[in-house]
């Protein structure tokens, strides 16, 4: 299988991703979730692994972004659940901000 299979979306422009905020956006049937922290943009599945709510619906403490619905946090640099319920990691994605513009790589056709 090929790992870089998949396409380069444009999510949005770097000024509209400050330091400590985090965005919500829906490219086709994904919900996908940006984080800039320590001056990097990061972006996982925006869907909690536990049950169902929005990950940019919580609290982005640091590298961690906690569900508002029963508080699982995730480690938004590996999708690692570190603190429960959740105990399944969320997908995470490879990101690419140049020429002020942040992409995606999203397991799209
Ligand atoms: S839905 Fe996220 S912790 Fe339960």
């Amino acid at each position: 299988m090929n790992k870089m299979a998949g396409t380069w979306i444009e999510m949005c422009k770097s000024d509209e991703l400050h330091e400590g905020e985090m965005k919500a956006l829906e490219v086709q049937d994904l919900r996908v979730a940006i984080y800039r922290h320590d001056g990097k943009v990061f972006s996982t599945d925006n869907v909690c692994s536990h049950a169902f709510a929005l990950l940019t619906d919580g609290w982005l403490d640091g590298h961690l972004v906690e569900c508002p619905l029963h508080g699982a946090q995730f480690d938004i640099t590996t999708g690692e659940p570190q603190n429960g319920p959740a105990t399944c990691p969320i997908a995470i994605y490879h990101v690419e901000e140049s020429d002020g513009v942040i992409r995606v790589h999203l397991p799209l056709g």
